[in-house]
Formats: structure tokens, sequence, C-alpha cells
């Protein structure tokens, strides 16, 4: 990997040198995977480092950023489950105070300009802001968290080391969060290799089925190999009445809008259950049931799912179904999950 060294010297009086503050910071180089299409996230606004990353783990892993002390950003996006909150159908925050929606997974942020099952944030430098403030997740103000940092000396040490104004304000604290998470980048499942020629992309006759089905039947809103168009969209799903969620509705307040909800990436989605933005669904299985005959008239309902002889959903046989699921399977990426770079 290439790397750029940039030096930040310590100040020089005409006393001394104060030597303890020469250090090095390295500029970590973003690679974009050869088949995935050019990031959204404009790197030339915030150069990724060496340390600047670092920062942004150690905020990511640390609970100083709730309320109670405990809750991190990895209580609920933990990374042997694509970076989501397993066995969870809502997020679970300070004093176990339950969220309505389930937690997607962090991964290829980089190549997606809207986050949220609503699109709250349309850049991840402002995403965090979100957690934090959320009563049912961290429950704490943004003056608070900073206040925190400012008494730590790791972090006094760390902020002067990732910026050059090492300033412990908002701007670099999210910075250098989007640093952490830009570098999360899943491209090494058995479907990439398989794209790419690569060793270890031996696909079977099941999986390729799957990949022609998936295509021709789903591709059309899980677009590209991040696997979302990065649009709002209604699949037909119920409407749950407790909750009801209306989605994209909640954000743009137009009714056009509602039950709208993020087309999310299938990448990693074995490991990712459960399914949905209320997590409704425990099992692939279930995902393809609805899609085959759960599919229901709601308002706005997506005109992909509505077929020229009248029904709804995606028609499917029993073969077909068993395909997909395989195919959805090599999205799986062992290196994603196991890299210690990401890892606490
Ligand atoms: C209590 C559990 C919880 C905590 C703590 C939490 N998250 Fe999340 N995260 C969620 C849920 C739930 C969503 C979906 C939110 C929604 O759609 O309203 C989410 C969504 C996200 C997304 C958007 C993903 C996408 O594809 O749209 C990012 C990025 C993210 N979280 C990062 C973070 C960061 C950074 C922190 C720490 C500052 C954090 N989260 C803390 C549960 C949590
Ligand atoms: C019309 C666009 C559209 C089509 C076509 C479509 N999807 Fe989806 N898919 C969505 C949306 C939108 C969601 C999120 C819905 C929600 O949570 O409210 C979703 C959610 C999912 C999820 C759950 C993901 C998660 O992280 O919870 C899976 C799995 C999935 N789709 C697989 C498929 C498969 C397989 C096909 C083809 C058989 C398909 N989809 C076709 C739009 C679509």
């Amino acid at each position: 990997m290439k790397k750029i060294v940039i030096a930040f010297i310590g100040v020089c009086t005409f006393l001394s040198c104060k030597k303890e503050e020469v250090y090095t910071n390295v500029a970590l180089v973003f690679e974009k995977p050869a088949n995935f299409p050019e990031p959204d996230y404009d790197l030339n606004s915030n150069p990724i480092t060496e340390k600047g990353f670092e920062l942004g783990k150690k905020l990511f892993y640390d609970g100083k950023l709730s309320s109670d002390g405990v809750v991190s950003c990895a209580f609920c996006h933990q990374q042997k489950f694509a970076f989501t909150h397993h066995g969870h159908q809502f997020s679970h925050g300070v004093e176990d105070r339950v969220g309505k929606r389930n937690t997607p997974p962090i991964q290829n942020m980089a190549f997606q300009n809207q986050f949220s099952w609503d699109g709250a944030a349309f850049h991840l430098d402002l995403f965090p802001i979100i957690p934090i403030t959320n009563p049912v997740e961290m429950d704490e103000t943004v003056t608070n968290v900073l206040k925190k940092l400012q008494e730590d000396a790791a972090y006094t040490r760390l902020f002067s080391q990732a910026f050059e104004d090492g300033k412990i304000n908002a701007d670099n604290t999210f910075k250098a969060m989007s640093q952490f998470m830009l570098m999360m980048v899943s491209a090494n499942s058995k479907y990439d290799k398989y794209i790419r020629g690569e060793k270890g992309g031996d696909f079977s006759v099941e999986e390729k089925n799957g990949l022609q089905l998936f295509k021709n039947k789903c591709a059309s809103c899980h677009t590209s190999d991040v696997f979302t168009d990065n649009s709002f969209r209604n699949n037909g799903l119920p409407i749950n009445p407790e909750i009801n969620d209306l989605g994209r509705m909640t954000v743009t307040l137009v009714e056009e809008d509602k039950y709208k909800f993020k087309v999310p990436s299938l990448r990693n989605i074995e490991l990712t259950a459960p399914y949905m933005h209320d997590g409704r669904f425990g099992s692939l299985n279930s995902v393809l049931n609805f899609y085959i005959n759960g599919v229901q008239e709601t308002p706005n309902l997506d005109p992909i799912l509505k077929n020229t002889n009248g029904t709804l959903g995606i028609q499917l046989t029993e073969e077909e179904k068993e395909n997909i699921i395989a195919f959805l399977k090599t999205l799986t990426d062992e290196q994603f999950i196991t890299d210690k770079r990401f890892a606490e």
C-alpha cells in the first residue's frame, strides 16, 4: 500500500525543542475495489490518516459517547455480524431502552450518500449526532461528549496528532469517526472473487443461477456491487399498526414518501439477521417467501413489484428461491468481519 508521510514537527523555541512532540502522521490510501463504483464521499474534504483512523476507532469503541458510559457505537454495531446488533429485532441503547428500528450494518459507507432507514443524514460526517443524542440510543449531548474527551489525556494527544489544529471539537470528532467508517470496505467475498476472476471465486451451478436470477429480479433496486441504488422505496411490507413507521416521510414530510425505506445493501446478508427496517424476518427464507407471496398493496408500493398480470411481488419457483439464497450467501466476507484493523 502506498503511504505518504506527513510530518508535524514539534515547535522549537530559541531555548529548546520539545522533542516529545515530534511525531509523524501517515496518510492512509483509500483503495476503491475494482468492481465498485466511484465513492460518493469526497475523500479530499477529509483525508484519511493513520492517526485520524486510530482516533475514529477509539471513539467508535468508547462508552464515553453515551450518557451511561457503557453504550458505545460498537455496542450495537458488532464486527462479527458485519457491524449489526445480532439477535436484536430492535436496537437497545442506554438503560436497555428499546428503539423502533433494526440496526443496519456499517460497511462500504464511502459508496453511499443516504444514511438511516429514512435517510435522516445525507452526509456521513453528520451521522454520529443522531445516535449520540437519540434518547433510546446513547442519550447524550455533543457538548458533554466533547467535555469528556477534553478531560482525557489520551484524546488530547490523539487529536493533536490527527489534526493540524489539534482541536477537540465536533468537526474533528466526526471527521475522525468518518475516517474509521470509510475504511470499512467489504469487497472480498466469494462473489467479489468470482466477479474479479480471482482465486477462491469458483461459483457452483446453483450460485451462478442465483446470480442470474438476482440480476433479473432484484438488481433494479439492490444495484451495483454495493447492492443499493441509494434510493428510498416501498417494497410492500404489511404495515405494522403498532409502530406505523412512516419511513422516508418522517424526514421529508411528503406524502409520496410514506412507507419508503432506504434500499439496504445486501452484503454480508447471511450475518445480519433479522431483516428489514423493523427486523420482522428472522431468515432469508422468510424474506424470499415475502417477496414471492407477501407483498401488499400499500401506499406508494414500488411499481417494479406490480406485475402486468395484476399480481404483486416477485414470482419464483422453490428451486429459484434456493438458488437466490445460495447466491446471497456468497456475499459473506470473512476477511471483513475478522479484519484486525476494525477490531477493538
Ligand atoms: C443503540 C444502538 C445503536 C448505537 C449505540 C449506535 N447505532 Fe448506529 N444505528 C443503529 C440503528 C437502529 C440504526 C438505524 C437508524 C434509523 O434508521 O433510524 C443505525 C444506523 C447507523 C448508520 C447508518 C447506516 C446506513 O446504512 O444507513 C451508521 C453510519 C451508524 N449507525 C453509525 C453509528 C455510530 C458512528 C455510532 C456511535 C456514535 C452508532 N451508530 C451508535 C443503532 C445504533
Ligand atoms: C422495488 C425495489 C426492490 C426489489 C425489486 C427488491 N428489493 Fe429487497 N429491499 C428493498 C427495500 C426498500 C428494502 C428495505 C425495506 C424495509 O425495510 O422497509 C429491501 C430489503 C431486502 C432485504 C433485507 C435487508 C436487510 O438488511 O434487512 C433483503 C434480504 C432483500 N431485500 C432481498 C431482496 C431480493 C433477494 C430481491 C429479489 C428477489 C429483492 N430484495 C428485490 C427493495 C427491493
